[in-house]
């Protein structure tokens, strides 16, 4: 058996210990062969690809980034290479001349879209959910989630000394385009006065009283914005079409923007800082949690491979490691729902969210 694996999207902690495990357990069950190809699904089209073997895999649990590389925009039914026409067939050959019998994709909401129309063409596929903000269908966990939370709980630890230190208000910028997950968890776990997330739009002299308020009474304030937060009425800050663009996502934007609101609104009364963290949130080594699930994940992935249960992506629900439809998660967003716990868990603390 001869099984291919790629990451495609932005990259996440937690993608090489889903190589790893997928590679070992593919290995270690059925003596498979494994390649992997490079750069999304560029590789693909190109033809670039290595191989992997256990020497090959078997220290990558801890390590950030993905060994494969990705890309962003490599979609091959509408590929930017070839001013947007369909190339799905090279990638056919490409598969056929390599004797490849099943693909394992890891990536997010993109790429399970690619991904399905392959399992349409025919092609055997297994998803395996990628994304740090945690807005994949019908999957309740993502690795790579729990160390951008992590990142931006301890970047807010560290702006609360200072703010308190000069009595200011500072703003704190995360990733999340269309879900607010990141912003949500890390707020609560930094201890944020206020959560502004893409699913509930604020009103901003609301939150300017809010902030003022809060400040007077505490000597500082937090305020975490997701970087899809929209002010009720207002525009989004952030470019949110990727597909059909010719440039790529510009990331960030709304913190400033939110700065400069509130400035205008409390004049000199309090001092405002803004922080974006940005690719932070992306980098580095995946907490022990990530590591975990990232590695169950991909032992699952391989299950499927070798049960022939193809076009289905693992997801995390409950506790339990299950299966679903590509079809049913491609192209779509699980934002966080209004009446969800930890909204309701904020609102308890006072938190302002809109
Ligand atoms: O994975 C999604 C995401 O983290 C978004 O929150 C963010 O907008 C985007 O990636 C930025 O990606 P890049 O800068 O790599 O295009």
């Amino acid at each position: 058996m001869h099984i291919g694996i790629l990451t495609g999207g932005g990259d996440c902690p937690g993608l090489n210990a889903v190589i790893r495990a997928v590679t070992l357990a593919l290995i270690e069950r059925c003596g498979a062969t494994v390649t992997g190809i490079e750069r999304g699904f560029l590789g693909l089209l190109d033809g670039r690809c290595r191989s992997l073997d256990a020497p090959t895999v078997r220290g990558l649990i801890a390590e950030g980034g993905t060994i494969l590389g990705t890309h962003n925009r490599a979609d091959p039914f509408h590929y930017f290479g070839a001013g947007g026409a369909d190339c799905s067939g090279h990638a056919l050959d490409f598969l056929g001349r390599q004797n490849i019998d099943a693909l394992v994709v890891i990536g997010g909401d993109g790429t399970m879209t690619i991904a399905e129309r392959f399992a349409r063409l025919g092609v055997p596929v297994v998803g395996v959910p990628k994304t740090i903000d945690n807005d994949l269908m019908l999957n309740e966990r993502s690795f790579g989630f729990d160390s951008a939370v992590t990142v931006v709980s301890e970047a807010l630890g560290r702006l609360q000394t200072t703010a308190r230190s000069h009595g200011r208000l500072m703003i704190v910028e995360t990733m999340g385009r269309y879900a607010g997950w990141i912003a949500l968890e890390g707020g609560l776990a930094g201890g944020a006065d206020a959560i502004l997330i893409p699913e509930q739009s604020y009103q901003l002299d609301h939150l300017a009283a809010f902030a003022r308020q809060r400040a007077h009474e505490q000597g500082f304030a937090l305020l975490c914005v997701a970087e899809g937060a929209k002010a009720l009425g207002g525009e989004w800050v952030i470019q949110r079409q990727l597909d059909d663009s010719p440039d790529p996502l510009r990331l960030g934007g709304i913190g400033q923007r939110l700065m400069g609101d509130l400035e205008a609104q409390l004049g000199s009364e309090v001092e405002i800082r803004c922080t974006l963290l940005g690719h932070l949130q992306r980098g580095g080594s995946p907490t022990a949690f990530d590591r975990v699930l990232a590695t169950r994940f991909g032992v699952a992935a391989a299950g499927l491979v070798m049960r022939g249960q193809f076009g289905r992506m693992v997801a995390l629900q409950g506790d339990r490691c299950v299966d679903v439809g590509l079809g049913e998660v491609a192209g779509q967003n699980r934002c966080v729902p209004l009446d969800h716990e930890r909204l309701q868990v904020a609102r308890e603390l006072g938190v302002f969210l809109g």
